[in-house]
C-alpha cells in the first residue's frame, strides 16, 4: 500500500499536467484522515454503493457540505487551500 502511494505519487504529475491540484493528493493531504475507513460514515473512496445515494443529492449539495460542514465533517473538509473545482474533483474521484 505504501509502495503504491509513493510510486502513485512520483506518476501523478505526468498523467495530471492540466490539473491545477491532483485529487489523489488533496484527498491524500486532507480527506484521508476521516474517509479511509476510520470514520465509518464517512464514505470510502472507490465504494460505489455507498457513494451512490450521496451522489444522487447532485454534486453542487455535495460540495456545499463540503465547503461548510456536514455532520461530523468539519468545514472545507479540513482542506483550507481547496477551491470548489478542486473539490468537485476529489469527489469525482472518491466515488470512481
Ligand atoms: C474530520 C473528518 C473528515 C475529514 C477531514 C473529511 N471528511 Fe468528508 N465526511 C466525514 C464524515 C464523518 C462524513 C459523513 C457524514 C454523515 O453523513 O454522517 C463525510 C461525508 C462526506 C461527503 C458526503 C456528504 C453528503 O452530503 O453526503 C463528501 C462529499 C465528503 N465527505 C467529502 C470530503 C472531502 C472532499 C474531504 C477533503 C477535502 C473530506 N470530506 C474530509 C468526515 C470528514
Amino acid at each position: 500500500m505504501k509502495k503504491w502511494l509513493l510510486a502513485a505519487g512520483v506518476l501523478m504529475p505526468f498523467f495530471s499536467a492540466q490539473a491545477t491540484q491532483d485529487p489523489e493528493a488533496m484527498y491524500n493531504r486532507a480527506c484521508v484522515a476521516c474517509h479511509a475507513g476510520q470514520l465509518p460514515m464517512a464514505p470510502k473512496p472507490g465504494d460505489r454503493a455507498v457513494w451512490a445515494p450521496r451522489l444522487s443529492q447532485g454534486m453542487d449539495t455535495l460540495v456545499q457540505h463540503v465547503t461548510q460542514g456536514f455532520k461530523a465533517m468539519p468545514p472545507r473538509g479540513l482542506c483550507m487551500d481547496c477551491s470548489s473545482e478542486d473539490y468537485r474533483a476529489i469527489i469525482q474521484w472518491m466515488s470512481e
